[in-house]
């Protein structure tokens, strides 16, 4: 969390920031604060979202060719004025910009209060600034090896940018554990915690490692590792344009990603899937099938809305594959002792490929031998840099906190890989295996179809947008998707939601159940249909309001639900792609009505880069 920013070069720096945080708010909006080099350090910042802090300081004089801007996901301190960042030292030279968590900041500020040092905010940051400092003085060196030495004693992770006033046209950077982009232009270099800030300048980019430090001056970009030997910077061309991270008339990003889906799943299967031909071409699962052909187990890790699409793959995969799978919240399984097999694979599933959590899971995984396997959105992302093997979504980029395409395209990659393992090993039919791959395919098409009738899931949530609580219910597939649709609702509209494996709902949920309670039920056609209908009879027979979304053609469900809303039909390992669109909109409709800012909600960053 926390977006970053920065640009030093002939351009003025303070647009080139301003609009880099705008696009970077979706890693936190608590606070917003810009640096600009001219004469001497200039801070301005501000609780609140980045249009606000630009409000603020207009007319003032922003002039600089050398910038650093940070938007703040709060973890030490309350979102404050004096919290938000950037920072700046005691001596009032060095000002800097903080995304991650400095672990032992405690035992730091303590030394440096006993050296008589004082704190005007509560964070790690202004401590970690500090303590560079000191360093510099002390050790009478450059701020790049005060910074060098500090980071040695740090634990934790960061992503930092520091000024200097006494360095006018450079920026100093380091990085362990959350994102850095440089992006390098003709005479002028651009910093974020993303590619987004610097699309429309460069196409050109470095991704910087681990424990690894930037000196960014206009024409030059030194790279070096703590032991301050020299590192070739690998520039990376983008694949990625600007209008992908506008909203293009929509209102909202979250309903622009929504729309997309029919276009970003077909991006997703491209190239990949070929019903005709029968054929299923991913070179990741290809360079390592015999791991996959001889696997005793899959371990899925992963966090949010990442971990409901491991935990239907895990359904899929077991049916269509015969690997046991298991399915991990990152946070639990990288603190504790999980038994690591030869022969397990571990498959991390990430949209942004940055989330702390996944990426300390797999690298822990990683350090005792397992073949780590990513599922993945943004391409360059940490998590597919460390992935032996993967297979890239393909959504584009994701503004909107809560996922939405990201999540049907790891459904869709997700479901190709399971056809593919399961293919290559034997344990599917050849019919069963063809007629998936025409489903599939048939996918975009059917999204498409459910889009037109997205008016029909505005009513309902007009109808429901009150409601305290809702239960999300769902059996076999359609399990997941009712955890999704439930999270989701959760996100976007703060109704408190749970979903439940719908029988399941018998051992405690039913006890909510009364004529306030909105009960979504994901019950299209498929083999456990009879037994969802019972279930929805347990519903009504205590009053409770059933929303049901069914296949077309379903007469039973309709004369016993309140308001339906019906999915094309498809086969049930494809089906919950389907039904998780009715899920989206019916959480974004009520969002909406509700008032929430649903591309940002309260609370909430999308790339979870802190633990
Ligand atoms: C945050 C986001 C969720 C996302 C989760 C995991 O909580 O708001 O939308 O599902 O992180 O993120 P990842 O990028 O690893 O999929």
């Amino acid at each position: 969390m926390c977006g970053i920013v920065g640009y030093t070069g002939p351009k003025e720096a303070y647009p080139i920031v301003i609009t880099g945080l705008k696009r970077l708010e979706y890693r936190g909006y608590d606070s917003t604060g810009v640096a600009l080099l001219n004469g001497g350090l200039k801070v301005y910042k501000k609780k609140g979202r980045v249009a606000e802090l630009e409000d603020a300081i207009v007319g003032k004089n922003l002039h600089s060719h050398t910038g650093i801007g940070h938007t703040r996901w709060a973890t030490h301190g309350e979102p404050s004025d004096v919290n938000a960042h950037p920072h700046t030292s005691a001596s009032g030279k060095l000002a800097m910009i903080h995304n991650g968590i400095i672990e032992n900041y405690a035992q730091l500020k303590k030394e440096l209060t006993n050296k008589g040092y004082t704190f005007s905010s509560e964070t790690d940051t202004e401590v970690l600034l500090n303590f560079i400092e000191d360093i510099k003085e002390n050790n009478k060196c450059d701020l790049e090896e005060a910074v060098r030495v500090a980071l040695k004693r740090v634990t934790g992770a960061y992503v930092i940018l520091l000024l200097d006033e006494e360095n006018p046209d450079t920026i100093i950077a380091a990085r362990k554990g959350s994102p850095l982009v440089i992006g390098v232009g003709k005479g002028e270099h651009f910093l974020g915690s993303d590619a987004s800030p610097m699309l429309e300048y460069t196409k050109e980019v470095v991704y910087v490692n681990d424990y690894e430090l930037a000196i960014v001056k206009p024409n030059e970009l030194i790279l070096k590792n703590l032991g301050n030997e020299k590192i070739t910077p690998f520039v990376t061309k983008l694949d990625m344009e600007l209008a992908a991270i506008e909203k293009g008339g929509y209102d909202h990003f979250m309903l622009k990603e929504i729309v997309e889906q029919p276009s970003t799943i077909h991006d997703c299967l491209r190239g990949r899937l070929d019903a005709n031909a029968g054929t299923i071409t991913m070179s990741g699962i290809q360079d390592n099938i015999e791991h996959f052909k001889k696997a005793n187990r899959i371990i899925m890790v992963a966090c949010g809305t990442s971990w409901h699409a491991a935990l239907l793959a895990e359904y899929i995969i077991e049916e269509l594959c015969r690997i046991p799978v298991e399915v991990e919240y990152a946070s639990e399984f990288r603190y504790r002792n999980p038994i690591i097999n030869k022969g397990d694979i571990i498959v991390a599933i990430s949209q942004s490929g940055e989330t702390a959590d996944t990426l300390v899971a797999i690298e822990r995984a990683k350090e005792n031998g397992a073949i780590i396997f990513g599922v993945v959105n943004v391409v360059g992302s940490s998590i597919a840099r460390i992935s032996d093997g993967g297979a890239y979504t393909h959504a584009g980029p994701e503004i909107g906190v809560a996922s939405t395409k990201a999540f049907t395209g790891q459904l869709a990659v997700l479901t190709m890989m399971a056809l593919k393992i399961a293919k290559e090993k034997g344990t599917i039919s050849n019919d069963r295996y063809k007629n998936l791959l025409l489903e599939l395919e048939a996918v975009p098409e059917k999204v498409s179809a459910i889009l037109k009738n997205a008016e029909d899931l505005k009513k309902i949530a007009l109808k429901y947008k009150g409601a305290s609580d809702a239960l999300f219910l769902g059996r076999g597939y359609n399990f997941p998707i009712a955890l999704e649709g439930a999270l989701k609702l959760k996100e976007i509209s703060y109704i408190h939601a749970e979903g439940y494996p719908a029988a399941e709902m018998k051992h405690g949920p039913i006890a909510l159940v009364d004529e306030n309670l909105p009960v979504v039920f994901i019950a299209t056609k498929d083999s456990y249909h009879e037994k969802i209908v019972s279930n929805i009879q347990e519903i009504k027979a205590r009053k409770g309001k059933v929303i049901a979304i069914i296949t077309e053609g379903d007469d039973v469900i309709p004369g016993m639900a309140d308001d339906v809303f019906y999915v094309p039909a498809a086969d049930e390992i494809i089906a919950p792609i389907l039904s998780t669109i009715p899920m989206q909109l019916l959480s974004y409709y009520v969002g909406i009505a509700k008032g929430v800012d649903v591309d940002k909600p309260r609370n909430l960053a999308k790339s979870v880069t802190v633990e």
